[in-house]
This record gives structure tokens, sequence and C-alpha cells, in this order.
């Protein structure tokens, strides 16, 4: 198990973009073409094992070593501060954190406002930074229903092509945090491993670059 570097994935459209950047750095993985419902992947010849995770789920592994490696959005870095080295903003998965909520909302500044998110630590740091009185209704998907049902005044959630909150008439009131995928690592891994870490965050750093 050890002589391989294992590196968690996060399942869906990022993880495949960040595969994509792996393989053309040569940690292709033959097997994953043909995926079917396998969840873990070996390449014997390159010794890299790779493994696709719920995205929110990416720096666990890591941390607690069972990944060496993994590709995770800035977002979840910041909500779950896991100890974990962050070794290259990858440029991709590009969005941001922002505020938003029904058009007609207006604020009455006297009032707790109530803040739907997925993100309660960051929206919580957003808010105390303004000396905002906040109550955090912290729900797990489908965040934009929270507005439209009456359930918070606005929500804290990531904003990517916008068209989730104008199919749901929702709009943007404040844009406050630009988010991307990293690279991590396990930080005993990277000692271990150093030289096959640093290879591959070398192949992924001049393709990171052009996306920056
Ligand atoms: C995220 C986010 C928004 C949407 C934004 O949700 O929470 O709902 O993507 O993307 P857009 O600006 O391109 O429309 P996700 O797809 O992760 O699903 P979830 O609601 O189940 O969390």
């Amino acid at each position: 198990m050890s002589d391989y570097l294992n590196i968690a994935l996060p399942k869906g459209r990022l993880g495949e973009k960040a595969y994509a950047l792996l393989k053309n750095a040569g940690y292709d993985c033959p097997a994953m073409d043909n995926p079917g419902r396998k969840l873990i992947f070996e390449n014997p010849e390159k010794k890299v094992r790779y493994f696709w995770v719920k995205p929110s789920d990416v720096a666990i592994y890591v941390e607690r070593g069972a990944a060496d490696l993994g590709i995770v959005g800035k977002d979840i870095l910041l909500e779950y501060q896991p100890q974990v080295y962050e070794l290259l903003d990858l440029g991709i998965g590009k969005c941001h954190m922002a505020v938003a909520g029904k058009r007609d909302f207006r604020e009455s500044v006297g009032k707790t406002l109530k803040v739907a998110t997925k993100f309660p630590n960051i929206a919580r740091t957003y808010y105390n930074a303004k000396c905002r009185d906040i109550d955090i209704i912290h729900l797990n998907g489908s965040i934009e229903l929270a507005p439209i049902l009456g359930l918070s005044h606005v929500i804290v959630d990531i904003v990517e092509t916008g068209s989730t909150l104008k199919e749901n008439d929702l709009c943007v009131f404040e844009k406050f945090l630009p988010i991307s995928a990293r690279l991590i690592a396990n930080t005993a891994g990277f000692q271990f491993k150093n030289d096959r870490i640093q290879a591959i965050t070398q192949g992924l750093r001049a393709q990171a670059e052009g996306n920056l």
C-alpha cells in the first residue's frame, strides 16, 4: 500500500477536470476510463491509486493520511480548516462565495439577519467582520430554497455561473471570496513521499499557471 501515491479526487465535474490535469502530467490511470460503480483505481506501473470521494470529504481523507494528496475547493479548506499542506492553486473550479437573496429583500439593520448556508464558519467570519448580528441556518444543499420559502433572509453560498440564482429569481448582493481548487497533501506523507509529491506538483504547476 505505502509505495503507492494515494490521491483523493472530488466526485463530479471538478474531479474530472483535476484528473485531466493529472493525466497530462503523466499520472494517467487507464482503469478510470471505464469506471462503472468502482470507487478506487490503480495504475501499478505509475504506482498511483485514485479514489473518488464526496468533495467535502477530500480534506478528511488527506488530513488523516488515508490519502497522500487530494484536490479540494478553497471553500472547504476555509470552512473546515483541516491540518494539511496546501501545495498549489490549480486555477480550476473558479467561483465566488457570495451573499444572495430575493431581489426585493431590504435589510433592516437593527434586526438579526437570518442566513442559510452550507458554510457556517465562512458566513460567521464574514458577518463578524461587519459586526452584524446573524442567525445561521445550517443546510446541506439546495440553499437557494431558503429565502424563497422564508426560512432565511439571505444565503451565503457558492456562485459559479450564476444560473442557479437566476433560474430561482434570486440575485447576488455581494461577492466576497474568490474560490478555486487546491492541491493538498498529508503532512506526514509530504515528508515520507516528498520526491514523488514534488514531481507531481511540478507536473501540475505548469498547467495551473496557464489557468490562473
Ligand atoms: C452549488 C452551489 C449553488 C450552485 C452554484 O451547488 O451551492 O447551488 O452550485 O452554481 P451556479 O452558479 O453555476 O449555478 P451544488 O451543485 O454543489 O449542489 P447542492 O445545492 O446540492 O449543494
